[in-house]
């Protein structure tokens, strides 16, 4: 079940619409978003417009509609798919035109997908999950969510194969961010997750999450960590918007802690709950 959107026509998910010579799929020259709903209503929905505003103007793609035009779009496209909870990807690419590198003087293509959302089994946020380390071989500006997705495709993969559910990614050491998730540490009561730079994105779950800290007392601090220091946590979780707080529970075979999702945890993901049902109603 799902709708498809693109160029200002809704289509079946099934139907094939991109041009061949359609920047997003001849260079991957475009950027995304990823939403989720709840009960029809989307969360966080000004956050990730403004992201997407945000990775639009660092690839220099200049939009003709303001940010009110895509929030009415994404929220009449959901109404359009009557799904309840669904997920909303929503790409900007550089539009069609004769492939060149040099950017063409056309308009933007602006695709979406509404897909209902098959919830992640309940006992991955019971028992936890298995993860590996793998280097971090993304670009310098991975603040951008952009299109292209092949090294955080790779280490995913990697994961999958053995049998993991996420990579970590690191540079030099330093844990960077997951394939397509945030990364937090726990160590002594103190809620730990990478700093905002170019090598990161800024989630939006890591913002909120950072924020119920705030707001509950629960002392967190955005510092770097390493490899090493992760291993040595308390506990480790990671967040997206799909996820939300996922717990972290072996590392490359190597157990977090008592190997058990923790205590903290488990509590920012009741607050992370709650704080969904404040906004949706
Ligand atoms: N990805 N880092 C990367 C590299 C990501 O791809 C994502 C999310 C995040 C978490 O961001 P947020 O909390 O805003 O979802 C961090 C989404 C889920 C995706 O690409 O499908």
């Amino acid at each position: 079940m799902g709708l498809g959107f693109f160029n200002g026509k809704y289509i079946p998910l099934d139907e094939p619409v991109i041009p061949i010579e359609e920047r997003g799929h001849q260079f991957g020259d475009g950027v995304y978003e990823m939403i989720r709903v709840y009960k029809g209503k989307p969360f966080k929905l000004n956050e990730h417009v403004e992201r997407l505003f945000n990775s639009a103007n660092a690839i220099n793609l200049p939009l003709e509609n303001d940010k009110s035009y895509f929030i009415d779009l994404i929220l009449h496209t959901i109404k359009v798919s009557g799904l309840l909870e669904c997920t909303v990807y929503l790409q900007i690419t550089r539009g069609i035109a004769t492939r060149n590198h040099i950017f063409p003087d056309v308009p933007v293509s602006i695709s979406m997908t509404v897909k209902e959302i098959t919830p992640l089994d309940p006992a991955l946020y019971e028992n936890g999950v298995n993860v590996i380390f793998h280097e971090d071989e993304r670009w310098a500006n991975c603040y951008i969510k952009s299109l292209n997705l092949l090294p955080n495709v790779l280490a995913r993969q990697k994961a999958n194969e053995k049998g993991c559910f996420e990579a970590i990614l690191y540079r030099d050491e330093w844990v960077t961010e997951g394939s397509s998730s945030n990364v937090f540490i726990v160590k002594n009561g103190i809620v730990y997750t990478t700093p905002l730079s170019k090598r990161i994105l800024e989630g939006v779950t890591r913002g909120v999450v950072i924020q119920i800290c705030k707001k509950h007392d629960i002392h967190s601090i955005e510092k770097s960590f390493t490899k090493n220091q992760l291993l040595d946590a308390d506990e480790v979780f990671i967040t997206n918007t799909t996820g939300e707080i996922i717990p972290i529970v072996k590392v490359d075979n190597v157990k977090i802690g008592p190997g058990i999702p923790g205590k903290v945890t488990k509590r920012l993901h009741r607050l992370f709950i709650q704080e969904i049902m404040n906004e949706i109603g």
